[in-house]
């Protein structure tokens, strides 16, 4: 019998991703790429003031193009059940695609065409005239409006207004720019309505998710909204909870029976319609005795949201667990402005949120003299300074230890401005990371299927976005079933399949991966060690009682050497290094990528990302990839990610943290703390420019 004897090795093996051949043949299919009958292809129109009433559609000349089979707007479109009520994590009003006359932000959807081409698709959106009632706009965020408003109550511990005397205080604004998630691929849908069911082909975090959310809309069985989604082209959230553009496409699919509508936004469009993160400005005031031990930290964040609907960056959110101190404040403020509902970005709430805090404890460390690394050290709390709840691990400590070591830290220059080679200025820079281990966001379950020949099909709905999610997940079946790795299959991104949670806040291979191992148990206690062909389990996530009892964080600390011209102040990172404590890693080779394009796209937001908003228009001016600029490779030179061995019986079954968001909580404020040793000129403002050190 092959099942039996077997050593459990699959888990924290290099295992190369099961799809990679398939991704890199270009055989691996997208949703855009389905070959369907029947296509028809849809060309969205979107508004052009921020802020009105459509008062008049002129369809005629779109109409008159050939291959026009229809132009929708708010006065043709098919209804949505707009009160239906959907999974907490969508908005329902930012949904309510052609439902209405009003216009909430520039570019919302207010039409679209549908032709036989794309190109008479393109060509008739553009004939179509849209008459408004302009309304005055508002889009203008600022931490001084009188219309702020709380979220919730501030976190409060001590007094911070009145703070016991301190030898050093440390109080400034810092700001983080509004950024757009891009995705290799393109948010994409094609859709196809039999006259009783909708199957969507989707680019998503989530098929159970879009399948439940257009299901609601529509008044249909979820069982009646199938979605397809195997390959995803990334998504770093904006493809978690669904956006306007799939409700697009089910519309119509609705208006035309029969026909495969397919949608691909296009680079710009994406500016518009799939949420950004959400500028914010944070003031960070840290009090400290001279040996360094914090007294009081005070963190309150601004950031917008919109009128439609309220989502509010959860950037104070990290300092609350961070550090410890008798006088802690902890509060977000927020403004509903005349623009598009802001969404996830990768690591939302940390990845800002941990810029102003650790960019103040350097200048905290600069002006007590004490080395930043040292600083973090005497300021390690024993239980989580939020909650009081002991921490099921934190091993913030062993990676700055274990970073400094591999960074040669401790030949760091002692002062600023001090060390220029060839005409660059060189500086080392330090930060924390950390991302908790959130609570999975709906329950996931997963089958097992014993094929024969000693081979194991795991199926489950959740989506594999490129991580390599397939690929852990089948190195943990195969330990828990005890067979060797390549008797595994996975089969994901279907929402036929049973129900996972979506692809959001580093949950998903703790979450399914769990569901996975408990499944495999099951098969094993109920068809032992020589099941029949066709044999199934199926399992749901077990509760985790020690979620209740424990404060449950992974944490990093990254490195960066900084290097600015000195005469054009010219910015290059020439060498970024991670170190992570993050439990188990289930696969070495996937958690490194995942690590590394963390790090990467947390250098992205140090040195380029800005969606830069025209208050005039309401709009982002440069909404494509030639003026919205993304780290590329030439960017990134030696960049390095490490881990600690760490146990951790708590979290879950298997030991493992998220790891997807933590790799970009941090890299910021270390590429900004390196740049302040190499100049003296402290940035406080993301992106880092050039013009910040001439
Ligand atoms: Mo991640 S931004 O929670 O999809």
């Amino acid at each position: 019998m092959t099942t039996v004897n077997h050593t459990a090795t699959a888990v924290g093996a290099a295992a190369p991703r099961s799809d990679g051949p398939e991704k890199a043949a270009g055989t691996a299919r997208y949703a855009y790429e389905y070959e369907v009958a029947d296509a028809a292809y849809i060309a969205p129109v979107q508004a052009t003031v921020a802020r009105g009433r459509v008062l008049e559609v002129d369809t005629a000349d779109a109409e008159a193009v050939d291959g026009v089979l229809t132009v929708l707007w708010h006065g043709n479109a098919p209804r949505l059940d707009t009160d239906a009520e959907l999974d907490p994590l969508q908005k329902p009003a930012e949904l309510a695609v052609l439902q209405s006359a009003e216009v909430a932000y520039r570019g919302q959807l207010v039409g679209a065409v549908v032709a036989e081409t794309f190109e008479a698709a393109r060509r008739a959106a553009a004939l179509v005239t849209v008459r408004y009632e302009q309304i005055p706009h508002d889009t203008d965020l600022s931490d001084q409006r009188s219309d702020l408003f709380a979220p919730e109550e501030d976190h409060l511990q001590g007094d911070v207004d009145t703070a016991e005397p301190a030898d050093a205080v440390v109080e400034h604004t810092y700001t983080t720019a509004m950024q757009h998630n891009n995705p290799m691929e393109p948010h994409s849908t094609i859709a196809h309505w039999d006259g009783a069911a909708l199957t969507l082909y989707e680019s998503t975090q989530g098929a159970p998710l879009v399948s439940s959310t257009v299901a609601a809309l529509l008044d249909l069985e979820p069982a009646d909204v199938r979605v397809v989604a195997p390959y995803v082209g990334g998504g770093f959230g904006s493809k978690g909870p669904l956006h306007a553009p799939t409700v697009l496409a089910a519309l119509a699919a609705l208006a035309l029976p029969g026909r495969s509508v397919k949608l691909a936004l296009t680079r710009r469009q994406m500016f518009a319609l799939v949420g950004y993160r959400s500028p914010t400005i944070q003031r960070v005031r840290l009090s400290a005795a001279a040996d360094g031990r914090l007294s009081g930290i005070d963190m309150v964040s601004t950031s917008q949201s919109s009128h439609i609907a309220d989502f509010v960056e959860q950037a104070a959110l990290p300092a609350k667990s961070m550090y410890a101190a008798p006088n802690r404040r902890m509060g977000h403020r927020a403004v509903r402005l005349d623009v598009a509902v802001p969404t996830w970005m990768r690591a939302p709430g940390e990845c800002p949120g941990m810029f102003g805090p650790e960019v103040a404890m350097d200048e905290l460390a600069w002006a007590l003299g004490l080395d930043p690394i040292e600083l973090r050290l005497r300021n390690e709390p024993e239980t989580d300074p939020h909650t009081h709840k002991p921490f099921s691990s934190r091993n913030l400590a062993a990676c700055l230890r274990e970073g400094a070591r591999r960074f040669d830290w401790a030949d760091r220059a002692p002062a600023p401005a001090a060390r220029t080679e060839n005409g660059w200025r060189v500086g080392l820079g330090v930060a924390a990371s950390a991302y908790p281990v959130v609570p999975p966001p709906a329950h996931s379950r997963a089958r097992i299927r014993y094929e024969g020949e000693g081979r194991y099909l795991v199926a489950l709905g959740a989506a594999d976005i490129g991580t390599g999610a397939a690929t852990a997940l089948a190195q943990i079946a195969a330990d828990a079933l005890r067979v060797p790795l390549e008797r595994v299959r996975v089969r994901l991104g279907d929402s036929a399949l049973p129900h996972a949670s979506v692809a959001g806040g580093s949950t998903g291979l703790m979450s399914w991966g769990s569901t996975v191992h408990t499944a495999a148990g099951a098969f094993r206690g109920r068809h032992g060690e020589a099941p029949e062909p066709g044999a199934e389990a199926e399992s749901d996530l077990p509760e985790n009682p020690a979620a209740q009892e424990y404060a449950m964080y992974a944490y990093g600390a990254q490195f960066a050497e900084v290097r600015t011209h000195a005469e054009t102040g010219e910015v290059r990172v020439p060498r970024l290094l991670g170190v992570f404590a993050a439990g188990r890693i289930v696969n070495a080779r996937t958690a490194r990528s995942q690590f590394l394009g963390g790090m990467t796209m947390g250098l992205s937001m140090a040195l380029h990302e800005e969606s830069v908003l025209d208050p005039r228009f309401g709009h982002t001016v440069n909404g494509d990839l030639a003026e919205y600029h993304i780290a590329a490779n030439a960017d990134v030179e030696d960049i390095q990610a490490h881990w600690i061995d760490e146990e951790d019986p708590h979290v879950n079954p298997l030991g493992a943290k998220g790891i997807g968001e933590i790799g970009i909580v941090g890299t910021a404020a270390a590429v900004a703390n390196a740049a302040y040793h190499a100049t003296g000129v402290r940035v406080r403002s993301l992106p880092v420019r050039l013009d910040d050190f001439i």
